[in-house]
């Protein structure tokens, strides 16, 4: 059994994606081009948003957003302290200082409660407070009503972190159009993923989007060869983007559909245990980047874990650290949490399962019987 199964969705595709691949070889053009054109217009009109810009991965994606607005050294950037390091690391990488806020157990995204004290903290220690990264944890949409009315209220943008969100939605509205400026990430696991790495930026304002396609090719000017500004290099391939382009319909076919059925399958099979399951509130529809529950305590979490090891079920654990403690920002960053918060509660109990379109019925039903012998013999 595979955590994410990539082989069988390549059984599934790897006609259509093979051919797709063929096309771009016998171009000879293997930078920018058709592929790359038509995939950003097909992710900007299944998103409803105006500019889409794709580069090299999901880092790459927030660290220009945050260079279009300007955010740098003396400015502060809210952020979750349950995520994946990226979501931090843009923060610093620009030379701004994040402050790490807590987030909420059922829905592992940022409390907007925090909001207000994260900004105080920030104005005491003498930074500018201008902007709150959301992330979309395990493919869940964060609580966009609540955060963007304390964003609006406080003067902050909001950066959408969508790298586990794309597919999402809250009512009609998608996830990765909900920030001033959203973003994702194609890593091969994510609900879509290429063969490599890519990432993708999207927002409706026509000035942002112009400055990151600047900031994306070496801040470019007028062409290529005019360079007006220090940008960087980050380009999604043609070759990933015609692979994304296949998969992108199978995502929309079926294998949205195919994750929310498996998810609901886990939640009836866990439903008598101890576990607590996920839980996504009416209307609002998860890409299940992960099928994640919560054990009673760390001792519980880990044998879980090693129990499932030992009879072929992998498993992992998003993520170990809160963001607060890890060394890297050890001396340049803000924290509001500690080891009493939901964030360090949540990185001792936390135990993802396999999950993705193409997991066996037969796997689900046999992790759950696993489970409910671990827990209740
Ligand atoms: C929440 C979150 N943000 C950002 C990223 C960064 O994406 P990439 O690996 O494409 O740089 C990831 C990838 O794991 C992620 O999970």
């Amino acid at each position: 059994m595979e955590f994410r199964d990539l082989h069988t969705q390549y059984d599934v595709l790897h006609k259509e994606i093979d051919q797709a691949i063929k096309c771009v070889l016998a171009s000879g053009q293997f930078i920018g081009g058709d592929p790359v054109k038509t995939f950003e217009k097909e992710l900007a009109d299944y998103l409803g948003v105006k500019h889409c810009i794709t580069c090299a991965n999901g880092t790459d994606a927030l660290k220009l957003a945050l260079m279009a607005w300007g955010i740098g050294p003396g400015d502060a950037v809210l952020v979750p302290d349950f995520t994946f390091f990226s979501s931090g690391e843009v923060v610093s990488s620009v030379g701004a200082v994040p402050v790490f806020i807590d987030v909420l157990e059922d829905s592992f995204n940022l409390d907007p409660k925090k909001i207000e004290s994260g900004v105080k903290a920030a104005l005491q220690e003498g930074f500018k407070p201008r902007a709150v990264v959301a992330v979309d944890l395990f493919g869940r949409p964060a609580d966009y009503s609540a955060i963007k009315q304390e964003c609006k209220r406080l003067g902050l943008l909001l950066l959408e972190d969508g790298a586990q969100g794309f597919g999402g939605s809250i009512g009609e509205k998608k996830a990765c159009s909900f920030g001033d400026i959203s973003t994702t990430s194609f890593f091969p696991a994510k609900p879509l993923g290429c063969y490599g790495d890519g990432g993708a930026i999207f927002t409706d304002n026509e000035e942002w989007a112009k400055l990151i396609r600047s900031y994306a090719i070496h801040g470019k000017g007028s062409m290529k060869y005019d360079n007006i500004r220090i940008g960087m290099n980050s380009r999604l391939d043609t070759i990933q983007a015609s692979i994304l382009r296949v998969k992108f319909r199978a995502f929309r076919d079926f294998e949205l559909q195919a994750v929310n059925e498996r998810a609901e399958h886990y939640s009836e099979l866990l439903c008598d245990t101890s576990l607590v399951l996920p839980k996504i509130p009416d209307g609002v529809i998860s890409s299940w980047a992960q099928y994640t529950v919560i054990a009673s305590n760390e001792e519980e979490r880990n044998r879980l874990q090693h129990e499932l090891k030992n009879v072929g079920v992998p498993t992992m654990v998003y993520y170990p650290k809160p963001m607060h403690e890890q060394k890297a920002f050890e001396d340049s960053s803000i924290t509001l949490c500690d080891k009493s918060s939901t964030t360090s509660r949540l990185c001792r109990t936390v135990l993802s399962l396999p999950m993705g379109p193409y997991l066996k019925n037969d796997d689900i039903e046999r992790i759950g019987k696993e489970l409910m012998r671990l827990l209740h013999g």
